[in-house]
């Protein structure tokens, strides 16, 4: 059974609650919080005030994609604004596994993130220390970009070294590509543009319907 996390990014911020509403309504499991800092990624997004400011919309977890240098920074402020899983990037710091425990040391599940250029088993070392891998299939900063194809044998490679673990792929995915993401064993699957272009009830159950036939 996939989890579907619909990436907020692409969404009308003038109705974000509206649009938050409308993905529980769809029956998305997760919402996608980026949050970019401008060094990291070249683009600013959102920070923890927003985040909280939509929590009060239960029934979706709260899947928080940090993009930020030196994350352990702000692992607490984005736990307090109601994190369920915050996941950051294994470039962006030099203290992985700290952060990483950090995160868990508040009862909630961390997550790990690899770019398009970096390999699989870079994150080796801290098998045992995370709950979700996170693939980027495209390089992190915006949303609406096309899918990196080479990214369906990493996501292979990945499911073959934890073969029980979450596997969420983000960037470029859509109701055409939903489906192979799928097979080559990702669970949870990320899309922006795919989701907030058109009728957002009606495009994640066309996700889900196209990843199961
Ligand atoms: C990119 C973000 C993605 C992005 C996905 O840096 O991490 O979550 O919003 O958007 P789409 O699905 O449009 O590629
Ligand atoms: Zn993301």
């Amino acid at each position: 059974m996939i989890k579907i996390s619909p990436s907020i990014l692409s969404s009308d911020f003038s109705a974000l609650g509206r649009d938050v509403c409308q993905c529980v309504a769809g029956g998305a499991e997760y919402l996608h919080i980026d949050v970019m800092d401008g060094v990291f990624v070249p683009n600013i997004s959102i920070g923890g005030a927003v985040q909280k400011s939509i929590r009060k919309y239960k029934g979706i977890v709260f899947d928080t994609h940090l993009m930020i240098i030196d994350p352990i920074r702000y692992v607490e402020d984005f736990y307090k604004a109601g994190s369920d899983i915050i996941t950051i990037h294994l470039e962006s710091c030099e203290n992985v596994g700290e952060t990483l425990d950090k995160i868990r040391s508040f009862g909630i599940k961390a997550g790990l993130s690899i770019k398009p250029k970096t390999p699989v088993d870079s994150i080796l070392p801290y098998v045992g220390k995370f709950d979700m891998l996170l693939i980027m299939s495209v390089e992190p900063g915006f949303g609406g970009q096309a899918f990196i194809e080479s990214s369906l044998d990493k996501i292979r490679e990945a499911r073959k070294l934890l073969p029980d673990l979450d596997i969420e792929v983000d960037g470029g995915i859509s109701k055409n590509n939903i489906k192979e993401v799928v097979d080559a064993g990702a669970n949870v699957i990320v899309a922006g543009s795919a989701v907030f272009k058109g009728d957002i009830v009606t495009s994640i159950k066309e996700l889900r319907e196209a990843a199961e036939n």
